[in-house]
This record gives C-alpha cells, sequence and structure tokens, in this order.
C-alpha cells in the first residue's frame, strides 16, 4: 500500500495534521505537495503541543523521511524559524528534504498579497496574507523564484531583478498609501494601520540586500535541498508507504472549490501527483479528514454556518481560532452535501472524522442532506455555479445529540449511541468508510473503527 494522500475534505483545518501524525507511524516517509505556511498545523504529543506551518506533519519521527515537495510555496524566512524551533526543542530535522524546484515566496509577494486584499475592500478574499496567490501566479507566469536559484548568486539576482520588474508599478503605489494612510493615522492608530498593511517583514525591497539575504538562506538550506520526486519514487520502488500530506482543503481548491473565495493551489489527492513528482497509478489510498461539523475562515459562501448559540458552543468548545491567523472561525453543522462532493472529487477511500467530542452537549444534531435555491429548486448536488451557491439554503437531516464527554473514548463501544448512529449516517450518507475518530487533542484520543 505505498502512496497514500490526506486531503482536507471541507475549509481546511479539519485536524490534518494529527490525522497524517498517526498514519505516519505506519510511513516511511511524509510529503508536503501544495500550499505554503497559510497553513497550520497543530500535533499535541505528550502533553506538548507543535504547531508547523511549512514542515511536513511527520517531523517528530527521528527516522522518516519529511520532504517538502515541488508544489509547495516556501517562505525560506519562516521556514528556517521553523527549522530552529524544533532544533531549540531537541528534535532532529536532518531527515527534512526541500525540492529544488519548489517556488520561493519572496518580501513582495507578501507586501502584494496584503495590498491586493486592501485594495479589494468589501470583496477581499480574507487571504492569510503569506503571499501564496502572488507567488503562484509569478510560477505561472515564469517569473518565479525556486529553491535551486537560491544557491547561485548571479542568477538569483538576475532573477529578482526581472520578477520586480514588472511590480514596480504596484509596489510604488503601496508605498504611497502606506505613506497617506500614516499620515491620515493619528498617533495611537498607527499600529492599526501597520497591521492593516501588512504584518510582512520590512520591506527590503532593495535588489542587493534581498540578493544577499536570500544566498545567506540558501547556504542555511543547502543540506535538505534534494531531487524529492526522485526521493519518493525509490520509496515506493521499494513498496514502502509514502504519505502525501495535503494543506487547506477541497474547497478551498482553487479549479474545484468555491472560486474566488479559494487558496491559489489545488488541495485535492489528485494534485499529489504535479506537486511531488508521482504517477497518479502511486495512489493507492486517499483519506479524507473532516470535522464533525464544519469551519471556514475568510469570505465566501458557506451554506450551514451558524451565527447564535450553537455556533457559539463550536468556537469555544472547539477553540475554533486559526493557527496562522488567530482569526475567529466561521462554525456550521457538517454538510453532507459538499462533503459528497468531496469523497467523489478526491477518489476518497475512507474517512477520518476529528472533533466529535465538540458535539457533545447539543440536544440535537443536523447535518444538510439538500440545499434549497433562491428560487426553490432542490438540489443533491454542490452547485457548479457561484450564483447558486451563493444563494443556495442547506436542507438538515435532525438527529438526537449527547451529552457525555467523549474524552476518554477509545472504542467504538465507548462512543455513546447517538454518537455512533451520527458517524453511521455520514458514513452511509456519502458511501465512504470511517476509519478513524478523534475525540480531544492528544493523539491517544482518538477512536480507530474496522
Ligand atoms: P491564501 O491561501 O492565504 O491565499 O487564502 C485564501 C483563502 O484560503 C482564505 O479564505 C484563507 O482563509 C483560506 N486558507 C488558506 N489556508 C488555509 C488553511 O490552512 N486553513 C483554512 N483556511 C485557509
Amino acid at each position: 500500500m505505498p502512496g497514500l494522500v490526506i486531503v482536507g475534505a471541507q475549509w481546511g483545518d479539519e485536524g490534518k495534521g494529527k490525522v497524517t501524525d498517526l498514519l505516519a507511524e505506519r510511513a516511511d516517509a511524509i510529503v508536503r505537495f501544495q500550499g505554503g505556511n497559510n497553513a497550520g498545523h497543530t500535533i499535541v504529543r505528550e502533553g506538548e503541543e507543535f504547531k508547523f506551518h511549512l514542515i511536513p506533519s511527520g517531523i517528530l519521527y527521528p527516522d522518516k523521511t519529511c520532504v517538502i515537495g515541488n508544489g509547495v510555496v516556501l517562505d525560506p524566512r519562516i521556514l528556517l524559524g521553523e527549522i530552529d524551533g524544533l532544533r531549540r526543542r531537541g528534535i532532529d530535522v536532518g531527515n527534512l528534504k526541500i525540492s529544488a524546484n519548489a517556488h520561493l515566496i519572496m518580501p513582495y509577494h507578501v507586501l502584494l498579497d496584503t495590498a491586493g486584499e486592501v485594495k479589494l475592500g468589501k470583496l477581499s478574499i480574507g487571504t492569510t496574507r503569506r503571499g501564496i496567490g502572488p507567488c503562484y501566479a509569478d510560477k505561472a507566469l515564469r517569473l518565479g523564484i525556486r529553491v535551486q536559484d537560491l544557491l547561485d548568486e548571479k542568477i538569483l539576482r538576475t532573477k529578482i531583478r526581472a520578477a520586480l520588474e514588472p511590480k514596480q508599478q504596484a509596489l510604488r503605489e503601496l508605498s504611497v498609501q502606506r505613506r497617506k494612510l500614516r499620515k491620515e493615522a493619528g498617533e495611537g492608530d498607527r499600529e492599526a494601520v501597520e497591521q492593516e498593511l501588512g504584518d510582512a517583514p520590512d520591506p527590503r525591497l532593495d535588489l542587493h540586500t534581498m540578493t544577499e539575504e536570500h544566498v545567506n538562506y540558501g547556504h542555511r538550506l543547502e543540506p535538505h535541498i534534494a531531487d524529492t520526486a526522485r526521493v519518493c519514487w525509490e520509496a515506493l520502488d521499494a513498496g514502502r508507504t509514502v504519505i502525501f500530506e495535503g494543506a487547506q482543503a477541497t474547497l478551498l481548491d482553487l479549479d474545484h472549490g468555491t472560486y474566488p473565495f479559494v487558496t491559489s493551489s489545488n488541495p485535492i489527492a489528485g494534485a499529489a501527483t504535479v506537486g511531488a513528482g508521482i504517477a497518479p497509478s502511486d495512489i493507492e489510498e486517499v483519506w479524507g479528514v473532516a470535522k464533525a461539523y464544519a469551519t471556514r475562515v475568510g469570505a465566501g459562501p458557506f451554506p450551514t454556518e451558524l451565527f447564535e448559540e450553537v455556533g457559539r458552543h463550536m468556537i469555544d468548545k472547539g477553540h475554533e481560532y486559526g493557527t496562522t491567523t488567530g482569526r475567529e472561525r466561521r462554525c456550521g453543522w457538517m454538510d453532507l452535501v459538499a462533503l459528497r462532493y468531496a469523497v467523489r472529487l478526491n477518489g476518497m477511500t475512507s474517512l477520518a472524522i476529528t472533533k466529535l467530542d465538540v458535539l457533545s452537549g447539543l440536544d440535537k444534531l443536523r447535518v444538510a442532506v439538500r440545499y434549497r435555491s433562491r428560487e426553490g429548486a432542490l438540489l443533491d448536488r454542490f452547485p457548479y455555479h457561484q450564483s447558486i451557491l451563493h444563494g443556495a439554503e442547506a436542507e438538515y437531516e435532525e438527529l438526537p445529540g449527547f451529552d457525555a464527554e467523549l474524552g476518554k473514548c477509545r472504542s467504538e463501544s465507548d462512543l455513546p449511541r447517538a454518537a455512533r448512529d451520527y458517524l453511521d449516517f455520514v458514513a452511509d450518507f456519502v458511501g465512504v468508510p470511517i476509519r478513524l475518530v478523534g475525540v480531544g487533542p492528544g493523539r491517544e484520543q482518538v477512536v480507530w473503527r474496522d
């Protein structure tokens, strides 16, 4: 069973890190294939919390190879911060391999991400402002800087110059805007303005400084830079298990998600082939991870969103604040129309349902089983047209709730009847077995099924 892909089945933050960490026990390599430090994976090991943005979740195992694939966009400053943080905690990162072909998030990408959002105003996407979109845009424009470029100062300088040139206008506008807002803001508001304009590092857009800084990053990253597709092939060809760890999630997919309120990469299972350099036939299993309810950060349609008491219950009990930006997440009931779409799109063979414990204490549970359009039509399928999705109202099946705390459940029989019925209803509806259920943040707080 060599190639296993783990993907988010909803709008992200489903707990993919924890599922990857658990499945990694039986794998030899763990590979990230898309996204960047817009992701945030939290793993709790023996009461100690680890947060990763770029490093694959398998890094806590000293004997596993961890790969940052070519499809990832990588901010070297952030990656080096993560490496240093792990080293300080005594974690060996010698097994970390970084694709020479991965693209770099440069300081101007971070600035342009923020500038784009500010400019969009009410129409903004609510990006993480980490430079993800502008970096992937440069990749498509063939103006990207890649990890391998860090190793050749001359090439690096030439490429940065070429990439900066078409952005001069936008960057000039940004600095004018910055100055204007600074002037308008009183002394007291200055901090807020700075935050609004960007939590980016000091914009050292000077070609010389930027080149020098990145050459230094290259020196530090060099021992990790590798031909990572080959690393994957060697493991797969030897029959070893390789996990491809998705970031973000299906409904944030650039092509198949709720465009334009999506990320700029493809977080679905098929993208593991492009983002890691493997063949479709290398993938044998696809695990989808979904919360027992639904959350979303940033703007965009969310048919089962809750605004009152029950939503608050989910935020408070589920600690629904972003790992990357700290933003409060929007919460809602589980959406089985969207989940069934994600199951088909990814070819999921198994589901992991996380945070079931958060639902305890609710009298009645609801799951969306169809939508009703503005015109009153009933929709069983996830609509492809954005105007229909924006106007869709969820229709629900109501199921009994449960009160018992689930944190100590370790087998299916420990779960209350209503919790088991809830899981069975979900699995039957979407047609995929639920193999793993999360009942708390700890790595031991899981129930394996089958
Ligand atoms: P970007 O990926 O920073 O460009 O943001 C685009 C959209 O994807 C925004 O709505 C973000 O909130 C969302 N997003 C990006 N990464 C994550 C994630 O890891 N979890 C949840 N939402 C995310």
